[in-house]
């Protein structure tokens, strides 16, 4: 879409799906620490002002007297709400707009959808009028996933001495640059990296970020938020830490998280080529998602331990149920190699295991990717071959679920089919991709597209070409 066509249209109804919106709103206010009551009054205080402007009948309904109980409610039913802006919503609850911005793609009930960001993207920051930065535009995907409501994506321009507005939101934040030179500035822990084309950071959202173009070309920036509004692995762990009652868990966990600040030259090696699991927290939800009777879909309740002992024997794998149990709750080393016996007792491909070999950092991981010096090699045993080779970098982002990945496929190669909760996304680097799904294809996407699926369909990922493609796999575990 050209900048004319969007800087025409200013001026917009709001359509949310109110689940949505009371999810994020919800979300943000807890982020902060803030007090119901204190959205309340701003709300109060914003209606009392605006008594004479039609429009607002619904917000009136949804929230009586400035009660936002209803609005955060996550039992909602599935309904519209309509609003001609969203001030009293931004006021109520400080939240810059570009946030609710994104809902404004359209949800689709498919399992797959692919866009070219500077093609099909719409520009929001006009659209929506609001101030997001200096010399910065600002679009959103036209369509997304109607159940991926924790994944948004955003298309970043920064002109030169641009920077967006310093902000902050639930969950995590992958920044990968497409052009430019870009330098992400985190406040609260005063870390600055400065990012090339190619380079990429995955960091936790709650902390202040912003981003500056620090040349004097024109920055683009592909980003996608996950919020994990209502479950994942860093919320269970602030739940645990606020019931006061700790958990071998969550001691296990404190314990690596202090390992890993006190980092030494001396545990580099150790860190570099672990020969165990470091992340075992995120290992054990992994293994629990993958137990759940939402990704299994079989009617009956998802795997027991049980169930997984029984495969264990026939296997001939030495996994009792009180073992099985230690693993889900992170409690259990796990060796390299065991990692192999377990993709065989849970059925999935082992490559979705190697991430959590690595030592997982808490506030950011940033990977300067032009040679991949930030990557290791998956080895054969864990999924590469002669024609697919895969990397993963070589931390991972603590209390994250998320999983990052490149796979570089020789030409006329394919990846092997897999499946795993949640959804993935692919991004094609050099050369091009298609998504299959069984016998099902998907036009292939070049560099400068991107594909988002339902990754709990069978899927494989193709080269159709006669050049080499490189793709970065970005999987959301959900
Ligand atoms: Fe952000
Ligand atoms: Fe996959």
């Amino acid at each position: 879409m050209s900048q004319d066509e969007s800087e025409s249209s200013v001026g917009i109804t709001w359509k949310f799906r109110q689940v949505e919106l009371g999810r994020i709103l919800s979300a943000y206010r807890k982020l902060r620490g803030e007090d119901r009551r204190l959205a309340e009054s701003r709300m109060l205080s914003w209606l009392d002002a605006h008594k004479a402007e039609a429009g607002w009948d619904e917000l009136r309904r949804i929230a009586p007297a400035g009660k936002l109980a209803k609005l955060e409610s996550p039992g909602l039913a599935d309904e519209i709400l309509t609003l001609p802006n969203i001030e009293p919503l931004t006021c109520a609850y400080e939240i810059p707009e570009l946030l609710l911005g994104s809902l404004l793609s359209k949800p689709q009930r498919h399992v797959y959808v692919a866009h070219r960001p500077e093609v099909d993207f719409e520009r929001i920051d006009k659209k929506i009028g609001c101030y997001c930065g200096e010399e910065t535009r600002y679009s959103i995907p036209p369509t997304r996933l109607s159940d991926a409501e924790n994944i948004a994506i955003v298309y970043h321009e920064l002109e030169a001495g641009g920077h967006s507005l310093s902000h902050n939101h639930p969950g995590d934040e992958i920044l990968y640059v497409d052009e430019g030179l870009v330098e992400v500035r985190m406040e609260d822990t005063g870390l600055w990296v400065r990012l090339d084309k190619g380079s990429f950071i995955h960091f936790e959202a709650g902390q202040l970020h912003s981003a500056w173009n620090c040349s004097d070309k024109t920055a683009k920036m592909f980003i996608i938020r996950y919020l994990q509004l209502s479950s994942g692995t860093r919320l269970d762990v602030l739940r645990e830490v606020a019931s006061l009652k700790p958990s071998k868990r969550l001691i296990k966990t404190i314990l690596e998280d202090i390992r890993c600040s006190v980092w030494t030259p001396l545990e580099q090696q150790e860190y570099l080529q672990p020969d165990q699991v470091c992340d075992r927290r995120g290992l054990g939800r992994f293994l629990e998602l993958l137990c759940s009777e939402r990704f299994l879909g079989d009617g009956h309740g998802g795997l027991t331990y049980n169930d997984l002992h029984e495969r264990s024997e026939t296997k001939q794998y030495d996994y009792s149920r009180s073992k099985l149990a230690r693993l889900h709750y992170g409690e259990a080393p796990v060796k390299k190699e065991q990692l192999l016996e377990l993709a065989d007792i849970y059925r999935v491909a082992p490559i979705l295991f190697y991430n959590f070999l690595f030592p997982a950092f808490r506030y950011a991981i940033a990977v300067q990717d032009k040679d991949e010096k930030g990557m290791r090699l998956i080895p054969r045993e864990f999924g590469s071959s002669d024609g697919v080779v895969y990397k993963v970098p070589h931390r991972r982002l603590a209390y994250s679920d998320i999983a990052i990945a490149t796979a570089t496929l020789s030409p006329r190669e394919s990846t092997p089919e897999n499946r795993h909760p949640g959804y993935e996304l692919l991004k094609p680097l050099e050369g091009e991709v298609a998504v299959k799904f069984g016998t099902t294809g998907h036009p292939p996407i070049t560099r400068g597209e991107y594909a988002l699926f339902c990754s709990d369909s069978r899927h494989r990922v193709c080269n159709f070409g006669e050049a080499p493609a490189r793709v970065l796999i970005i999987r959301f575990l959900e």
